[in-house]
């Protein structure tokens, strides 16, 4: 079996869907279930033998080592972070601590548990750090985008806490021989996406008849990911990572904010047409640039591709257009999360 930390979050949640929908290894997932973790994301998986959340923090040493000594995986996935750059900016508090301190009590805890395994056990563990471009910076319009190779340049306290994070891994690696794997992803968009992050927020911004907020000139580029591709690729890593390599993934869509506002407006003007016949499009608003905002993320994903087979399955056009349509497939999700309903229902479980 595996454990995944944060895994109620948008992309431990996919990846869990994409891992139990193709195999029956069981998956624990521990997640401290913040403000981020929504446990709703897995309730189609309640009652199955197959999988089980355990609310923690990756920084209970006793906690983790109780579930590795208990479990015994033969890998562990971290997915665990305070993710959202803006909330980095007002408060980048949570970020130190779970980023940086919370992955170094993590990587010692798995330490101690591997430190115990037979020499075949050991060198079939995996511990999968998921970390992201942002580590390398801000690209010029004509630079190459970002490979394995290029040097760590983190402009935010989100991206400096993921760098952080992922030095600790490396160390471990260097130093105590922990069998890890690193990857840095672009953009990620999908299906139980918390609607603080662009594409959501625009999306449901939208059909509530508020504001578009572009920051800036709305000219920054990013590379955007079907979340789904990013969890195959993941899978991909585990299975045949060299031990101690980092890979970068990204869908090589380049696209400017302002583009992937008014192609969401697009779509949902096919689909939930305005019925004073306006496009949504008249909704975006130019507000305040976010402080040291990135100017452009690429990823030259060309070493996954050519080590591991991995490519995306889906183009922006097409992964764009299932997550419109899911998020209108799916009011209820999104009026749990907007309502606060998913938080009172973690409080009763969990108490606070
Ligand atoms: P998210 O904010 O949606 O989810 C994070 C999850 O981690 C939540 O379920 C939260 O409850 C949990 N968590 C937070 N602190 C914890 C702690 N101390 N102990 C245990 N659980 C804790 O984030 P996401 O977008 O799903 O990102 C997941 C990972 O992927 C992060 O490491 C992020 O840096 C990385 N990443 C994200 C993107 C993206 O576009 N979203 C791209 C590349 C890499
Ligand atoms: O590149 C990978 C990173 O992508 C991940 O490591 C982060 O966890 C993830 O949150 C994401 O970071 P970004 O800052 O790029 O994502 P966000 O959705 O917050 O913003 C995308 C772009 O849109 C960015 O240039 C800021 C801009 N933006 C964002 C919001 C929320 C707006 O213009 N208006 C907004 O309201």
């Amino acid at each position: 079996m595996i454990i995944v930390t944060g895994g109620a979050g948008f992309i431990g949640s996919n990846f869990i869907h994409e891992w139990l929908e193709h195999q029956d290894e069981p998956v624990i997932n521990l997640d401290k279930l913040t403000y981020a973790g929504n446990p709703e994301n897995l309730s189609v998986f309640q009652g199955d033998s197959r999988y089980k959340l355990v609310h923690g923090d990756i920084a209970d040493t006793a906690l983790v080592s109780g579930l590795l000594n208990e479990y015994r995986p033969r890998a562990l996935i971290n997915f665990a972070a305070e993710s959202h750059v803006d909330r980095s900016i007002h408060g980048p508090g949570d970020f130190i601590t779970t980023n940086i301190v919370g992955t170094f009590h993590l990587l010692e805890s798995v330490r101690g548990f591997w430190d115990t395994l037979s020499s075949d056990n050991q060198a079939a563990f995996r511990f999968l750090h998921v970390s992201t471009d942002e580590v390398y910076g801000t690209l010029a319009p004509n630079d190459p985008a970002f490979s394995e190779t290029n040097p760590y340049l983190p402009n935010s306290p989100y991206a400096a806490s993921k760098a952080a994070s992922d030095h600790l891994v490396r160390a471990w690696h260097h130093t105590y021989g922990l069998p890890v794997l690193t990857t840095n992803c672009s953009n990620n968009y999908g299906p139980l996406h918390f609607p603080e992050k662009l594409i959501p927020l625009v999306i449901l911004n939208a059909l509530a008849g508020k504001p578009l907020p572009i920051y800036g000139d709305g000219q920054q580029v990013r590379d955007w990911l079907f979340v789904r591709d990013h969890a195959r690729a993941i899978m991909r890593v585990l299975q045949d990572g060299q031990l101690g390599e980092t890979y970068n993934i990204g869908g090589n869509q380049e696209k400017t904010n302002l583009s992937v506002v008014q192609t969401i407006c697009d779509h949902l003007d096919r689909l939930r047409p305005k019925p004073n016949g306006e496009s949504y499009r008249t909704q975006i608003t130019f507000v305040k640039d976010r402080p040291g905002h990135d100017r452009r993320y690429a990823i030259d994903a060309s070493k996954i591709k050519q080590a591991l087979g991995w490519e995306p399955q889906e183009t922006f056009e097409s992964g764009l257009a299932q997550t419109v349509q899911w998020y209108l497939d799916n009011p209820q999700w999104v009026e749990h999360v907007a309502s606060g309903d998913y938080r009172r229902w973690v409080e009763e479980h969990y108490g606070q």
